[in-house]
């Protein structure tokens, strides 16, 4: 009861992102609009490891901690420094979506994209400020880092597609493999150890947290007021680009 009751939530919170007019119009966007989105985009993506080692500072149980390490490892593969990282691969897909280094390096982060990054750490410090720290966090690490970034990339996906998936082939090595492996696969509610993506190992262990929780129940609202929080700071994020929807007349 208590986990479909989180997933009726939070499916919820996950059609409100994928309608973000930004995101859903992504299509229809100018040309030099799209590259400026995925240029800031690209200043979450740096922030993304700093927000993780912050969460793992906070978080006290053993086993969610070994799963965030984890992830966090699985960004920097091979230690002898043969193999891009994630964040390089995000830059790679980003040149072949034929934004020009120049522009990669000139892009400076408006106060929107600081206020979502800075948002996001005050986001993960304040969930770890509370007795039910490692529940908050998981639900947040969950949320926040995979879940609505899978959605999120799978509507950048729609209009990037052409650009990647040249002669049968998907060349895409950030966008596409983390739509994929970042999504909700699972309904909390039936999420099993053996399920290995990132989103199923966090929420395996929140309802394993959930289960030895005597106010359990208590934990709704708290579930749906972290995810609420985590959402509406990526639409803040999108929010800036809302006048490049009213130049193509949207
Ligand atoms: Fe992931």
């Amino acid at each position: 009861m208590l986990m479909q009751e989180l997933d009726r939530s939070e499916d919820g919170l996950i059609e409100r992102y994928e309608q973000h007019p930004v995101l859903a119009n992504i299509g229809l966007l100018a040309e030099e609009d799209f590259a400026a989105i995925l240029l800031q985009r690209r200043f979450l993506s740096l922030a993304f490891t700093p927000s993780y080692d912050l969460a793992i500072d906070l978080l006290g149980d053993e086993v969610a901690l070994r799963i965030a390490r984890i992830i966090l490892r699985e960004e920097y593969p091979d230690d002898r420094g043969y193999t891009p990282s994630h964040r390089e691969d995000m830059t790679e897909d980003l040149r072949r979506l034929v934004v020009s280094r120049a522009a990669v390096v000139g892009t400076r982060p408006t106060a929107a994209t600081r206020q979502a990054i800075t948002g996001t750490l005050e986001l993960i410090a304040d969930a770890g400020a509370h007795p039910d720290a490692d529940l908050r966090l998981v639900t947040l690490l969950r949320f926040w880092g995979e879940v609505l970034v899978s959605v999120e990339y799978g509507r950048l996906w729609e209009r990037m597609e052409p650009v990647f998936s040249r002669g049968g082939e998907n060349r895409s090595r950030f966008y596409y493999p983390h739509h994929v492996h970042d999504a909700k696969a699972n309904p909390l509610a039936t999420v099993s150890r053996l399920s290995t993506t990132h989103p199923d190992r966090l929420a395996t262990r929140l309802s394993e947290l959930l289960a030895r929780e005597e106010s359990a129940d208590s934990f709704v609202e708290v579930f749906k007021k972290v995810e609420e929080g985590a959402l509406r700071l990526k639409e803040g994020f999108y929010d800036q680009f809302l006048p490049a929807l009213e130049r193509v007349g949207v």
